[in-house]
């Protein structure tokens, strides 16, 4: 919302595709825009299937020159990429969604309502028809029939009666040709951010929350960038305080939007809105309201400063971001250590959980729960922290745990590891056991996420933002977090001192080591080469190095789309061993580790059936090579760490053979980066 310094429509235009460009990589099998029509009482809508571009070109060859380049003074802009629930990908059922042939209301939407069949079924009663498949066309419709309803009503009042008719999951933004200038946003479950650009510093650090129903309390006061004051309302309730805070400026951009990347480049002073809130701009107006109030609640949302750099999100020299991020792990695994381990005096510090570290200590049990790439990291980690913490470690899959309706006490202590802070299923989960008195733990990669600050304390990965669809480093730096988790739980036990002391000493040379691994980078590709017309690729492994082979399994599906299989090596001979033959590629990683020689034993009951391992060894090994077609060495380190230096070779391996299947690397086909729907 463009209140700043005047733009053109073609402006406005290009701002929300680069928008869109940068959070492709949550979902791209369709797009579309919304923007004001010429003469500002009408919106014109673009949408295309496919990905960001398609919608550019289309943008370009229709919406250029003539009167969508004059200036105007204030302009409102909506902007989707899509990743299908409900409906197939096209552009029928591509966002924005809208209330009638006339546009009047138009709507994007991440999440799920999902209870969108009850409310069509009403409005269909109501004479509504709807076109397209999805559940977000509902909400258009809905709050067009409540305009009509109550045609007295604020924009904001407008969609603040729709959220209550919705169930589900939603982060919103609605624009409307009756109210023009003026964008209204909300959110449940899935995230959504205000973002705040000012040509000078903001002269506020939050804004007021505003509660309570207006036809109680008069309008509620907007924070009023113009330097305007209003007096205060009065409010419903006699807890229900907000000060007024006006921002000095006069001038000013908001952006709403679902992830940072998206307006960094523009501003890094950002709200997090909570559940319920609703935004809403005008007349270059910030208010956030939200109809009810509880005891806790607090009375202003901060805003915070985002340290994200714009290059961070940039590919630089790479040809992909998932090919920069593999590259990025000897930095970014340092960077998840800095300022918590000294190598000087081996000790180590997390600051985000050091004050829960003796409730931690006297929990009945650890329970690490994730999905996808998260929950291998605690697949990975497990071993050492039942070592280290001699406490039962139980890890689980967000889903699964869900199902199974896991029995949960006051005295556990759940661990939500998320690169996004955002996956639904994780979310859930974590609501699930803070409802029953667990201690909540949250590992993520982004600060302000739901998980982050759903959670009593936490630990932050710091491995910089993730683009590329499939994870890579936040994964190594997942697996270092847990690791330094389990040292600070036996600082003070005194016969696990030595190794504690050989960890720490390991993981002051895992950056240069993963240096090393990356020069391995031709080699991998050549071996790609061989591989990449195959249908398959089964990876074997056990004990330390079991969670690479179902992160490298997982690699390989989601970016080539070939089959692969993670599978335990003392399990071979139970089932997987009829697999092997002459012509299937096997990988395995055989490291001298306690289950070298229950590996050995593995490889030769592949080798004896004819099949042709590549295996992954430590430097050196010539006696394991010889039992390999192929090989790939890396060097030497403690075993619980050796699975760090394991996973990059298969990280590299699935990414060379996407890009020789002609894969798109960062957006694998049906898959997002964050799933913010159950
Ligand atoms: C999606 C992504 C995966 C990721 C998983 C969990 O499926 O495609 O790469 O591992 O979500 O995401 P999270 O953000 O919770 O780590």
């Amino acid at each position: 919302l463009n209140y700043l310094t005047p733009k053109s429509r073609e402006e406005v235009l290009d701002l929300l595709v680069t928008g869109l460009k940068r959070l492709e990589y949550r979902g791209y099998d369709s797009t579309g825009v919304a923007i004001d029509g010429p003469d500002n009482k009408s919106i014109v809508m673009v949408k295309r299937t496919g990905k960001v571009k398609v919608l550019e070109d289309a943008i370009h060859e229709n919406f250029s020159g003539g009167e969508y380049s004059e200036p105007v003074a204030t302009h409102v802009g909506i902007a989707h990429t899509r990743w299908a629930t409900h409906g197939v990908p096209c552009e029928r059922n591509s966002h924005p969604q809208r209330s009638d042939e006339a546009n009047s209301f138009v709507v994007v939407h991440n999440g799920i309502i999902t209870n969108y069949n009850d409310v069509k079924t009403f409005l269909a009663k109501k004479g509504y028809e709807f076109e397209s498949d999805t559940d977000t066309e509902v909400f258009a419709k809905l709050v067009h029939h409540l305009w009509k309803k109550h045609p007295n009503y604020s924009f904001r009042e407008l969609v603040e009666q729709a959220i209550q008719q919705v169930e589900g999951a939603f982060a919103i933004a609605v624009k409307s040709k009756h109210f023009p200038g003026e964008c209204v946003a909300s959110r449940r479950s899935s995230p959504l951010l205000v973002a705040i650009k000012t040509k000078t510093r903001l002269a506020t650090d939050h804004i007021p929350i505003l509660y309570g129903k207006d036809a109680e309390s008069g309008k509620p006061q907007e924070l009023r960038p113009h330097g305007q004051t209003r007096e205060l309302p009065v409010l419903p309730r006699s807890d229900s305080t907000s000060e007024f805070m006006p921002l000095e400026e006069k001038e000013v951009e908001y952006f709403f939007a679902s992830d940072a990347s998206a307006v960094i480049e523009h501003t890094n002073r950002v709200i997090y809105l909570e559940d319920d809130d609703v935004a809403a701009v005008r007349d270059g107006t910030l208010s956030i309201h939200r109809l009810k109030k509880s005891l806790d609640d607090p009375h202003a949302r901060e805003i915070t400063t985002l340290k994200m750099e714009i290059q961070q999100i940039m590919k630089g020299n790479f040809d992909y971001f998932m090919q920069k991020e593999i590259f990025e792990q000897p930095e970014s695994v340092v960077n998840t250590m800095r300022g918590r381990v000294r190598f000087d005096s081996n000790s180590i510090v997390l600051g985000g959980i050091k004050d829960y570290i003796p409730e931690i200590k006297r929990c009945r049990r650890l329970m690490l729960i994730g999905c996808g790439t998260s929950y291998h990291s605690a697949v990975a980690t497990r071993q050492l922290l039942e070592e280290l913490t001699e406490l039962p470690v139980m890890v689980e899959l967000a889903s699964d745990f869900l199902d199974r309706n896991t029995p949960i006490f006051r005295d556990d202590v759940c661990f939500f590891i998320s690169q996004s802070g955002e996956t639904a299923d994780t979310l859930m989960a974590l609501r699930y056991c803070k409802q029953r008195g667990a201690l909540i733990v949250g590992i993520t990669n982004t600060v302000g996420s739901s998980i982050c600050r759903e959670s009593h304390c936490g630990v932050h990965i710091n491995a910089g933002p993730e683009i590329g669809v499939a994870s890579t480093k936040a994964y190594t730096s997942q697996f270092i977090s847990l690791v330094m988790f389990a040292l600070v739980m036996s600082e003070d036990r005194l016969s696990l001192q030595q190794r504690r002391l050989e960890i720490l000493q390991a993981l002051s040379k895992l950056g240069d080591q993963i240096r090393e691994v990356l020069k391995l980078d031709s080699k991998v590709q050549e071996l790609a080469k061989d591989l990449y017309q195959h249908k398959s690729l089964l990876i074997m492994g056990r004990g330390y190095n079991f969670a690479t082979c179902l992160e490298g399994a997982l690699k390989v599906k989601e970016l080539t789309y070939m089959h692969s299989e993670g599978i335990m090596a003392g399990e071979l001979k139970h089932g997987p061993l009829a697999l092997v033959d002459d012509s299937m590629p096997v990988m395995m990683i055989v490291l001298r580790d306690p289950v070298y020689v229950k590996c050995m034993n593995a490889l030769q009951q592949v080798t004896s059936r004819k099949g042709c391992p590549i295996i992954i060894c430590e430097e050196g090994d010539e006696e394991t090579k010889a039992f390999s077609a192929r090989n790939l060495e890396i060097p030497r380190t403690v075993d619980c760490l050796q699975g760090i230096l394991t996973v990059i070779p298969m990280q590299l391996l699935s990414y060379h053979i996407a890009v020789l299947r002609g894969c798109d690397v960062d957006c694998p086909r049906n898959l997002a980066k964050s799933v913010t729907v159950e």
